[in-house]
């Protein structure tokens, strides 16, 4: 501790500032967050905090502005977050725009995938439909290959950083922040006062979700981009507001390939969703081979022929979808399906796509069966993830403890 920086400082400031440094925060004029191995940054600046305890007037201007982003490349370990709310009606949108995805990225990346239950009561979830649909989640992670001994598989719920880093969001995000963001507003439809406070903040602890991790990398679909959007300005105003450059990483969405926004079977200008009443606008993860062949035998098409080129999609939503989703399943560019089927009509093209659907989801389907059939080996898949995600997330949250200033 160097006390001539304080100056005349009196007895009660090097009280603290001896405390502090007794805990490993304060040295010579530099706030060190304690070593970890999720800690890649130790030496952190102590000129922004002073600032912002001599300089009160700074702090609603500091509060509104997103600040600019470090030009710094993250010096951290890449790591994959993702999550899937589990509601019911797990759908091809979901498998495509990321299940799969998640899939292949285990095998480049140390991944961590979510089953995220916190989110899903920010709608009402009757509890015993709750339990089986965390579960099908989960099956659902396995059926399509992830690896448990390779990737993290958890319930939200099972880690307390998730909620704690939530709060501490809470109070770093902006309620115009929030206020922008479109799911919410969709979601909440016109009646925005019944809708629940967690509905509102919802963004915050998706923020949350991937930041307790230090995750890199976040493979989701088109819908999610507004909330990873609003993720990074979280993490770049926590590192700014504490002169902690850095500690977070500014986490880039993946969100790539010809399928990142299925849309409904029956209105190809409204995206495939888990609450679409009418069951025939999607095919569920957990559909047959009959129910996936005749969902997409009877999807809304229009009478021309396939176009010959991606322009010829325009203004044709359903059949945009249709050709998206070949793609998708065929592992090819668009260019390629409509290569092989213009000219064509869809009694040709939708029993293709139809064998196609099949022969991917079917046994997708009967492998998540076959697990949810032993609910207790899910559970303990659920519970060893678990252990695994809070060994990384612990250390970090007892460094954002410290840096906000909590006694620790
Ligand atoms: P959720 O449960 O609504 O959806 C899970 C994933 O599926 C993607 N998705 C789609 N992709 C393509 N076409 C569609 N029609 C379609 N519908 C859904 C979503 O984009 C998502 O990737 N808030 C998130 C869950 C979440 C999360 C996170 C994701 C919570 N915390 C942290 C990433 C990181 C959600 O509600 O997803």
């Amino acid at each position: 501790m160097d006390f001539g920086k304080t100056g005349g400082a009196g007895p009660k400031l090097r009280w603290i500032c001896a405390r502090l440094a007794r805990d490993g925060l304060i040295l010579c004029g530099i706030r060190l967050v304690p070593d970890g191995l999720h800690s890649p940054f130790r030496k952190i600046p102590l000129g922004a905090e002073s600032s912002r305890m001599t300089n009160p007037s700074d702090d609603a201007q500091r509060s509104t502005e997103i600040p600019a982003a470090s030009a710094q490349p993250w010096p951290g370990s890449p790591r994959v977050f993702s999550g899937v709310q589990p509601t019911a009606n797990i759908h091809l949108g979901n498998y495509l725009g990321a299940i799969r995805r998640f899939a292949d990225l285990q095998h480049q990346m140390e991944s961590v995938f979510c089953v995220v239950d916190l989110h899903a009561i920010t709608v009402w979830q009757d509890p015993v439909a709750l339990r089986h649909q965390t579960r099908e989640i989960a099956a659902a992670y396995l059926a399509a290959g992830i690896d448990p001994a390779k990737a993290i598989i958890f319930a939200q719920s099972r880690v307390p950083a998730h909620a704690e880093l939530a709060w501490i969001f809470n109070c770093v995000a902006r309620m115009g922040w929030l206020n922008r963001m479109t799911q919410f507003k969709e979601k909440a439809g016109k009646d925005k006062e019944r809708a629940s406070v967690g509905l509102f903040v919802y963004p915050a602890l998706m923020a949350a979700d991937i930041l307790a991790y230090r995750a890199t990398h976040v493979p989701v679909g088109e819908d999610q981009k507004q909330h990873l959007e609003l993720a990074r300005d979280i993490a770049q105003k926590f590192n700014n507001d504490f002169g902690c450059p850095d500690f977070f990483p500014l986490p880039e969405p993946l969100i790539e390939g010809p399928a990142t926004r299925v849309m409904s079977l029956r209105d190809g200008t409204k995206k495939m969703s888990k609450s679409d009443p009418s069951d025939m606008s999607r095919i569920n993860m957990t559909d047959d081979a009959d129910s996936i062949a005749n969902k997409i035998r009877r999807a809304t098409t229009d009478a021309l022929p396939i176009p010959d080129s991606v322009e010829g999609l325009a203004n044709r939503p359903e059949v945009e979808n249709l050709v998206g989703i070949y793609a998708a399943l065929a592992n090819c560019p668009r260019e390629d399906v409509l290569a092989r089927f213009a000219g064509q009509g869809f009694s040709q093209f939708k029993p293709v796509l139809a064998e196609l659907a099949v022969a991917e989801l079917a046994p997708i389907a009967s492998e998540m069966a076959r697990y949810l059939r032993e609910p207790d080996a899910v559970d303990q898949v659920l519970a060893a993830g678990a252990e695994r995600a809070d060994a990384i997330a612990a250390p970090i949250m007892a460094d954002v403890r410290k840096i906000v200033g909590f006694l620790t």
